[in-house]
């Protein structure tokens, strides 16, 4: 079975190496030894100023919600995972959604300023795939109505934006480490932010509130990760430039042997170093989809609708129309992308795509 993606594993040596460790410490979480150390890394790996880890991809952008979004209308485009609207309405603010551009799959900046009103009080978007986010526009318009910009940046782990990591721009980004994703910690994830008051309040916040044992510093919540976790990041980390280089080699693949006459793919801005993230393939229509998916699901390939649906059909949040968003989520396919999977089985794959009759 070929699925979209498979999980790294490093050798269990690897990991066995950073579990004595824990076992020496006999401590598990709260901060210990390994987390701190990954932070350390990461930000080295990454050059980024500032990290928090936390235990998902899904609570800071639920912590950023509820310290910057505050109950307001938050700009936020349809065409992201569900996390990215989930966290918006779970902090009882309210999505306004506002259409992507067509090919670069990012919310449409051109569209920002006639979706803002007197309660918005910040733009959460997602650079999907990776692909940046008109991230320049974005902070015009933000300085001009006064509002923070949250970047979730799940899929972006190792992406440069001219010339820096993507999780230096922003008021806050958000990164997800889940086991999909090309660095993970099986579940886990961080948040970036260069303020250092607001970074001091990500970091109480995901501790409970915790001042100290006693003493309380506000609303909190558990965003931590567990030693455990940590110990497969650590793990991993070494391996990255393997990883990214193994996946461009798909990428490369599927560039060359994929028949573009009725095929489509993202466009990626120009001034980015790319991670490889994921391998969207947009179609014609949505009956030419459900006939490739199935075609490959009968030889046991399994790409993923990603995403699907356009998150602006959700039921708790229906109502406004994205039609260009509705249309890609429509269309859109993510083939089969991940460290060892065989060039027979990219052969199988591009063959089947090619011979579908459009
Ligand atoms: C765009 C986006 N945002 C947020 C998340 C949530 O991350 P996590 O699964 O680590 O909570 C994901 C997960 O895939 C995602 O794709």
């Amino acid at each position: 079975m070929i699925n979209v993606t498979k999980t790294f594993f490093p050798p269990i040596e690897d990991y066995h190496f950073y579990l004595q460790r824990i076992w020496q410490n006999q401590w598990l979480t709260n901060r210990g030894e390994l987390v701190l150390e990954l932070e350390v890394k990461l930000k080295t790996f990454l050059q980024t100023n500032s990290i928090l880890i936390t235990n998902n991809g899904t609570v800071p952008l639920q912590i950023a919600m509820k310290l910057l979004a505050k109950g307001g209308e938050v700009i936020t485009t349809p065409f992201s995972y569900v996390a990215t609207t989930a966290s918006i309405v779970w902090e009882n603010c309210t999505p306004v959604f506002v259409d992507i551009h067509p090919e670069y799959l990012t919310i449409d900046e051109t569209k920002i300023e006639a979706a803002i009103t007197s309660k918005t009080t910040a733009i959460l978007a997602t650079h999907v795939f990776g692909n940046p986010c008109a991230i320049e526009k974005i902070e015009q318009i933000a300085q001009k109505y006064d509002l923070k910009v949250i970047y979730d940046a799940a899929h972006c782990f190792g992406v440069n934006y001219k010339g820096k990591s993507i999780f230096e721009y922003g008021d806050v980004s958000t990164c997800s480490f889940h086991a999909t994703k090309l660095f993970h910690t099986g579940e886990g994830g961080a948040l970036f932010c260069n303020d250092k008051l607001l970074m001091n309040q990500f970091f109480y916040s995901h501790n409970f509130g915790h001042n100290g044992p006693l003493a309380f510093h506000g609303l909190g919540i558990n965003g931590k990760i567990s030693e455990l976790q940590a110990a497969m990041g650590l793990a991993i980390l070494p391996y990255m430039s393997h990883i990214v280089e193994e996946r461009k080699k798909v990428v490369e693949y599927y560039d060359v042997h994929l028949n573009w006459k009725n095929l489509n793919k993202i466009k990626l801005r120009e001034t980015i170093e790319w991670n490889y993230s994921y391998y969207p393939l947009i179609l014609e229509n949505e009956a030419q989809l459900l006939k490739v998916q199935k075609e490959l699901n009968d030889n046991a390939i399994f790409p993923r609708r990603y995403f699907y649906p356009s998150l602006n059909m959700i039921d708790y949040v229906k109502g406004q129309k994205m039609p260009i968003s509705e249309s890609i989520a429509s269309r859109i396919l993510c083939l089969p992308l991940y460290v060892g999977l065989p060039e027979k089985d990219l052969e199988t794959i591009c063959k089947i795509i090619n011979q579908m009759p459009c």
